[in-house]
């Protein structure tokens, strides 16, 4: 049964944990779908990990529309929810609707998530109004990563802690039918849990969330570049990747691949 929206509430009340990777292509779209994963998150973290980028503020619209399409045809059971890049959302309510629905008519997406609290609730209960559920982001939020200075751990006071939870059940309040927490203190994101009824899915955030989201190159070895320390790498396919690529490149240089045809018997 493919998951929906509503599901993942019911998931929380029920205390089962919520099972979310990112994807970017059809065939890891697959791949995940088939090993269980409950939600594929076309997280703009592709800006990084698939196209290149710095980080993920340069990522446009036609990009994630173009990586939600491939992910929407490799899934059948999860749940795809895209992110809304960095500009599309928070110049005015109107513009996040007509780019949130190309997510999902042009993406196929089933939701979106953008980052932010109480300064996008009005974009978020306008989405919810025409029918685009939407996920929250708290606590470590890449697009502001200027305003920030850098990738690092939010909520570690007292008063940002308390700051993150209003902004949560703002979010709540809003419609939002989930909400990612990223890089904040366990003790505050099992405080944020317990104090909304919608699912909270954590990533470097402890143990304590309704559910858990990684990005998947990092949990599988396959991103090159810095993957934080909380992540779990499941596999290591960068490594696996380059000794089979050298391994061809070994054969085809010495003439070892493609391997000669048999000799047909010889006829008198
Ligand atoms: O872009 C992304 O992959 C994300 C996850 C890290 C939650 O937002």
């Amino acid at each position: 049964m493919p998951i929906r929206v509503p599901e993942l509430k019911d998931r929380k009340r029920r205390g089962e944990k919520i099972v979310v990777l990112t994807a970017y292509d059809a065939t890891m779209a697959r791949l995940l779908d088939r090993a269980g994963v409950d939600v594929l998150l076309v997280g703009d973290s592709l800006g990084m990990v698939v196209l290149g980028y710095g980080s993920t503020v340069p990522v446009t619209l036609e990009e994630m529309i173009h990586h939600t399409r491939a992910v929407s045809r490799g899934a059948e059971r999860a749940l795809v929810v895209a992110d809304m890049p960095f500009l599309t959302y928070q110049v005015s309510p109107a513009e996040a609707v007509r780019n949130a629905g190309r997510l999902l008519k042009d993406g196929g997406a089933a939701a979106v998530k953008l980052e932010g609290g109480r300064a996008v609730v009005d974009v978020v209960k306008r989405l919810v109004d025409v029918g685009i559920p939407v996920m929250g982001h708290l606590g470590l939020l890449p697009q502001s990563i200027h305003k920030m200075g850098g990738y690092v751990r939010q909520a570690k006071r007292p008063e940002e802690a308390a700051v993150l939870l209003e902004d949560a059940v703002a979010l709540e309040e809003a419609g939002a039918f989930a909400v990612v927490l990223e890089a904040v203190p366990a003790g505050v994101a099992r405080a944020v849990t317990a104090g909304i009824g919608i699912p909270t899915i954590g990533i470097g955030a402890g143990p304590d969330c309704d559910g858990q989201v990684l990005v998947s190159y990092d949990m599988l070895g396959l991103f090159d570049g810095f993957v934080p320390p909380f992540v779990k790498q499941y596999a290591h396919l960068a490594d696996t990747i380059t000794a089979a690529a050298q391994a061809y490149v070994e054969d085809v240089r010495a003439g070892r691949y493609p391997e000669a045809p048999a000799k047909a018997p010889a006829t008198t």
